[in-house]
């Protein structure tokens, strides 16, 4: 009599990546960083593993690595509680603190049928708990207006907003000294991919190496996107307090298919960081978590810089360095041989190696079915591949294999790998070519395969760890 093979069920729960314990989540709101703490708000319906009814959830995090689920902090009452940011508003310039700490104020829209306006909310409590401000302090009576991001613009010294126009494919911006009045400066777009509506838009500066300041407007769009469904794409440029010019072309932040609605905490001293919703909108819906009781997760947080090399500025991610904290001790991994790796574990893979004409590293991720994903790196393009399963077979779209063009010239290859219960992060070139990809294997990945082509294996330098579990929503 043969044996039936015991099928391991994966689960798909993240080790080191924010889900909340139960129900449906989407985009990351909110983003501020206060009194050593990170706050994460984020699209969320705390009764059903479906976008309905949305809330701001919240987590609270000191290392943007362990994050703590708190009670629901923006309630969806006369209107669904959609999209939006939040700032330390320092100087109390809109009247609503009271006594020595500086409110939190939030900025969201209000969704109706027929209605999406602006509104504020604000904290004098360190986010713990919110009054919502009466009525709307921007409203066009259009059905589609959603997403502002406000900032402080330190050289005109008034708070600007940024907020998406997605049928029109534009953004405009605000000004206000108050966060309360808000006045028109001007719009931007359409421009660059305009496949589908425009949402989330996000304004910030950056200094690249040489000290010199660049401007980023960053809009996700969908469907649109570089494959199916949304993606995000970015122009460098300048703003003078009234106008964003860009001085690059549109570009994917992300060459995968499940980065989207990506935000930065505000008043964070010193960096720029940025955490997206790890899905996509083309098949959110369909994802095979349902049976676990959850529905979306986080990216990693990153780091953003724009590099200036031979093919000009152009914006760069890195895992943040507080990811570090979570290597357990090294697993050993030949070149041109397989790891095995930890059951119920994340894994992070570093591997360097010198430029050469003509190379082809291949990583391939396999588990008892067989290969459930793999990575390639020529000298002018990285790519992963995910094929077709059982798991995804109602995820329209999800088969495929995604690329990143590679910068000319680097000076070294660097690939950094972050494999966790249900996903894929990549970066390579120090974060020049990035691609985030949900994976949902048919069964638990449990070896790493690496192969070198054209190149001198003792020239390549590898290192792989096992991540501990944070202390997130895994229970
Ligand atoms: C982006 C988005 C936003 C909106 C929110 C609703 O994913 O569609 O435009 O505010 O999600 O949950």
């Amino acid at each position: 009599m043969t044996k039936t093979p015991v099928h391991q069920h994966p689960h798909f729960r993240p080790y080191i990546h924010y889900t909340p314990a139960a129900n449906w989540m989407n985009d990351p709101n909110g983003l501020v960083y206060f009194a050593g703490r990170y706050h994460l708000y984020y699209q969320y319906n705390p009764h059903a593993v479906r976008h309905q009814h949305m809330n701001w959830g919240q987590a609270i995090s000191t290392d943007l690595v362990h994050w703590q689920e708190q009670t629901v902090a923006l309630e969806h009452q006369k209107h669904e509680v959609f999209s939006g940011s939040a700032v330390v508003d320092w100087h109390n310039t809109s009247g609503f603190g009271a006594g020595k700490q500086p409110p939190l104020v939030a900025c969201y829209t209000g969704h109706t049928a027929d209605n999406q306006a602006q509104f504020l909310a604000y904290s004098l409590d360190e986010g713990a708990s919110w009054d919502h401000h009466s009525g709307p302090v921007l409203d066009l009576g259009k059905r589609d207006f959603r997403d502002p991001k406000v900032f402080w613009h330190a050289d005109s010294s008034c708070w600007v907003m940024v907020v998406a126009h997605p049928v029109e494919h534009q953004v405009e911006f605000f000004r206000s000294p108050d966060l309360q009045e808000w006045t028109t400066l001007s719009m931007f777009g359409p421009s660059g991919a305009t496949g589908g509506i425009w949402e989330v838009p996000e304004l910030f500066s950056l200094q690249d190496d040489a000290g010199q300041q660049h401007w980023v407007l960053k809009v996700d769009l969908f469907p649109g996107g570089p494959y199916v469904g949304s993606g995000v794409q970015y122009w460098l440029g300048d703003f003078d307090g009234t106008t964003f010019t860009p001085r690059t072309p549109a570009r994917w932040v992300d060459h995968g298919q499940d980065f989207y609605a990506a935000l930065t905490w505000s008043d964070l001293p010193e960096r720029r960081v940025w955490m997206a919703w790890m899905s996509n909108w083309q098949y959110a819906h369909d994802s095979p978590t349902e049976k676990e009781g959850w529905r979306g997760a986080m990216t990693l947080p990153r780091e953003l810089r724009v590099c200036v090399d031979r093919d000009g500025p152009a914006l760069a991610q890195r895992p943040v360095r507080e990811l570090q904290a979570l290597r357990q001790a090294h697993l050993p991994l030949p070149v041109n041989g397989a790891a095995a790796l930890h059951p119920g574990q994340a894994h992070e893979l570093l591997l360097s190696w010198p430029p050469a004409t003509d190379f082809r590293v291949r990583l391939a991720f396999t588990s008892g079915a067989g290969v459930e994903a793999s990575v390639e790196v020529t000298p002018d393009e990285l790519s992963v591949h995910r094929p077709a399963n059982e798991m995804t077979s109602d995820l329209g779209g999800y088969p495929g294999t995604h690329r990143a063009k590679l910068p000319s010239a680097p000076g070294r290859h660097d690939l950094h790998v972050f494999l966790d219960a249900c996903s894929l992060e990549v970066f390579a070139c120090g974060g020049r070519a990035v691609i985030t990809d949900l994976l949902f294997p048919s069964q638990p990945i449990s070896q790493l395969q690496v192969d070198v082509l054209g190149l001198e294996p003792g020239s390549v330098t590898a290192d792989l760890w096992p991540l501990t579990a944070s202390t997130g929503p895994r229970r």
